[in-house]
């Protein structure tokens, strides 16, 4: 009658008589752990991982009422024990000194699995490919943002990401990635950048590489022209001489009117030997900045002889 009640109500919860104890199978806490206590602790798991009893807890049913909490069915549980014990052990070694503790919330911050985003992202690529690395992407991020469990923040875990797969080339699945960035973080310079570059260099689009660059320099004026003139000459080493002019040229026709694109296009025409076009973009960018601290060596070299 009683188990019909709380059925209904779905309150039964606290009536159930395990969870009132006496306790079956404590092998870590203390045995005669008082109700409350142990509440106290089971629920802090709970928050702590962000989980449900039914994580740790066999159920034949999967309801809460159906719960044998002295069980040891589920995997979790018993890795619960020994994260117990771990804790203890750190907290009695290094933090009691200076009475401090950590617990499982200083590592879980409300998840199952506390490894960084990066690490999981990077995990889910591997064992199942680009598909996985988004959907898991979207998971955590529905689940999580906000939370504080995992740092959503732009050039965090995506971007991690992206660059541990750089050495592949797989451009296809790094175009994909940092389009995800941008869906969550539109102004995201980085990945812009990297796409503004994938589109004179990969698949190529003008149009494309232009709105990119043009969004890049807008959240990041100082980097954007110095990272552009970084892979340009890197571009250059790896015979890749048109792409690296196209993104040079690029960056002059998104900003006119900042000396350094007009520099870096400069100094790279004329380690190419192309005197009287690299010393039209050098006077250019004196003539926006003066003092220009790489234009203006590069020229006079260039009266000199
Ligand atoms: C992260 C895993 C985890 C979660 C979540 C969790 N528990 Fe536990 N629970 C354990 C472990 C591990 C033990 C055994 C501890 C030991 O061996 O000393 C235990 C023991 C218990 C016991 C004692 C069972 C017995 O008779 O030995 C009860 C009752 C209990 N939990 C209730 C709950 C309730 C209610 C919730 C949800 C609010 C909950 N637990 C959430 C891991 C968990
Ligand atoms: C020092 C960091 C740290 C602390 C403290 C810590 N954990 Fe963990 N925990 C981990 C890591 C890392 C994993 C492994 C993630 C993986 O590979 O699944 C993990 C995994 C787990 C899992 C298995 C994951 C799953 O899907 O259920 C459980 C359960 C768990 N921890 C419970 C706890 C409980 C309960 C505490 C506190 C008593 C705790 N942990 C404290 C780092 C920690």
């Amino acid at each position: 009658m009683l188990r019909w009640l709380c059925l209904m109500m779905g309150v039964c919860s606290l009536l159930h008589a395990q969870w009132d104890g006496p306790y079956e199978n404590l092998k870590v806490l203390p045995e005669d752990i008082g109700k409350n206590e142990l509440r106290d602790i089971m629920r802090q798991w709970s928050m702590d991982l962000g989980v449900r009893c039914t994580h740790c807890h066999a159920t034949p049913t999967g309801k809460f009422e159906d719960i044998d909490f002295a069980s040891d069915d589920r995997k979790p549980k018993k890795i619960a024990r020994e994260m117990l014990k771990m804790t203890r052990a750190v907290n009695k070694d290094f933090f009691k000194p200076h009475d401090k503790e950590i617990s499982c919330y200083t590592c879980h911050h409300g998840t199952t699995d506390p490894r960084p985003l990066e690490t999981i992202l990077r995990a889910g690529y591997d064992e199942g490919g680009i598909d996985q690395l988004e959907k898991t992407y979207r998971e955590k991020r529905k689940t999580y943002h906000g939370a504080g469990a995992y740092n959503f923040k732009p050039w965090s875990a995506l971007s991690v990401v992206a660059n541990s797969l750089l050495p592949n080339e797989n451009w296809p699945d790094l175009k994909k990635i940092h389009l995800l960035n941008l869906e969550f973080n539109p102004d995201y310079d980085g990945s812009h950048f990297f796409l503004g570059a994938y589109y004179l260099d990969v698949e190529i689009n003008e149009t494309l590489a232009r709105d990119h660059l043009t969004a890049a320099m807008r959240s990041n004026a100082f980097w954007t022209p110095r990272k552009s003139a970084r892979l340009a000459k890197k571009w250059a080493h790896q015979q890749k001489s048109e792409a690296a002019e196209r993104l040079l040229r690029m960056m002059v026709a998104v900003a006119p009117n900042h000396a350094d694109t007009h520099a870096n296009l400069g100094i790279y025409l004329k380690i190419n030997g192309r005197m009287e076009e690299a010393g039209q973009a050098l006077q250019k960018a004196l003539s926006l900045k003066p003092d220009h601290p790489a234009a203006k060596p590069a020229l006079a070299e260039m009266e000199q002889k």
